[in-house]
């Protein structure tokens, strides 16, 4: 059966909009998702039957918003297939999961002389985090080295590996090249060796099943936003003895068991790492977006991602002048690319006046630019709910602007 994008596309009502005129063509969806008409009528349901806030009241609303709040984490927790609904916090977003870990489990576990990996192409949310943390502790961040596709060297990997490391922490796929990591062979060996593993599951969880038990990965973050829910709403995956094992991040209401000026003890998972009021509507409503992605099946999602991807690398690929940066064997739908010399700003820009939106610049990763020796590139990154002839008129569009920009 053929991927059903006409149908799917009717549940995306921001995809009817007229950019500058002309058919709007999103394919900026690595830096966010759109929202299904299911996810947008959440929201407006949640303000208008079961606004309240939670856990602590007695009463109708209060109830409701809590088992709404609670059944949405389990449903997190089913769908990457955590042991425990307790080992789902609640956070902002990917970063915040990462300064999570950095706070607590880091200032706790990581002292001076050990090490912290991370990979060269990076996002600037899982370097910085580790910086901060090694400068005050005098540990050592060491990132592991690519190849010109924009791979990990794998026996580079093995190398770093000592004694000394303790956390790996790598992103599953790339946000600017689309790369594939090979996670669950980074985590085995990263086991090896003692080493806990983070992973940075942002631009994973929109496009394939992550299996937090299969992986053994020990922490896993992601966010809302680019899952097709909605922003200043993500997760944090820890192993439960791990989190049992951290103190806690912020202090405040509902992280507390007891509290007297003697001293203060703090409540169970999951409420030891969520301090004061959360983002209620926004846990409720990420619980129905892994719905919907559900229904249409991860599965589905990937191979039609994958069809776009072929077709999208092919067409970009007759454009003269035109360079994909990011060729890793295996990939997500999305291609990084640059034209003869020209700035990759001025390309989005004469885009934009097209109704196409792309991204340009250094994606917040920096590291991998300067290893790549350019100083950023323009970026399209496909959803389930792009079309081929959407990416038929990105290459009449580039080709156009390559003219003006001769
Ligand atoms: C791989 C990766 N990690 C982390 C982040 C940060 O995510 P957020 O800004 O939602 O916290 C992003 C955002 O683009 C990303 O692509």
């Amino acid at each position: 059966m053929s991927f059903p994008v006409d149908t799917i596309r009717k549940d995306f009502p921001i995809l009817d909009t007229k950019a500058n005129g002309k058919p709007l063509i999103y394919l900026d969806n690595a830096a966010t998702s759109q929202k299904p008409l299911r996810v947008i009528n959440a929201i407006k349901d949640y303000y208008e039957a079961t606004n309240s806030n939670i856990h602590r009241g007695a009463h109708y609303l209060a109830n409701k918003a809590t088992e709404a709040y609670e059944s949405s984490r389990q449903a997190i927790a089913t769908h990457i297939n955590a042991k425990s609904a307790r080992e789902i916090n609640f956070v902002r977003g990917t970063t915040e999961a990462i300064n999570l870990v950095a706070y607590t489990y880091g200032r706790k576990f990581i002292k001076a002389g050990d090490e912290i990996i991370t990979n060269t192409m990076e996002h600037h949310s899982n370097i910085v985090p580790w910086q901060m943390l090694c400068e005050e502790t005098g540990a050592t961040l060491r990132a592991i080295p690519i190849n010109d596709k924009g791979e990990i060297i794998f026996e580079e990997y093995l190398k770093l590996l000592s004694p000394k490391t303790k956390l790996v922490s790598i992103a599953y796929v790339s946000n600017s090249l689309g790369t594939i990591n090979p996670v669950e062979k980074i985590i085995a060996e990263a086991h090896k060796v003692g080493a806990k593993v983070f992973i940075d599951g942002a631009q994973a969880l929109p496009h394939m099943k992550v299996d937090v038990q299969t992986l053994d990965c020990d922490f896993l973050g992601f966010s809302g936003h680019k899952v097709f829910g909605p922003t200043g709403i993500g997760i944090l995956y820890g192993k439960e003895e791990l989190l049992n094992a951290m103190p806690p991040f912020m202090g405040g209401g509902e992280m507390i068991k007891s509290v007297s000026f003697k001293g203060t003890t703090y409540n169970e998972l999951p409420y030891k790492f969520e301090a004061g009021t959360p983002h209620i509507e926004g846990g409720i409503v990420l619980g129905e977006a892994i719905n919907y992605i559900n229904e249409i099946g991860l599965d589905n999602i990937a191979a039609y991602e994958h069809e776009l991807l072929v077709y999208g690398t092919q067409k970009l690929s007759q454009i003269e002048g035109l360079r994909i940066i990011g060729t890793a064997e295996h990939k997500s739908s999305v291609i990084s690319f640059l034209v003869n010399n020209i700035h990759p700003y001025d390309l989005g820009v004469l885009l934009n006046e097209q109704g196409i939106a792309i991204r340009t610049g250094h994606h917040c990763c920096q590291p991998l630019m300067d290893r790549l020796g350019i100083e950023g590139t323009c970026r399209a990154s496909f959803a389930f709910y792009n079309t081929k002839e959407e990416i038929d008129q990105l290459a009449i569009a580039i080709t156009r602007a390559v003219k003006v920009l001769a």
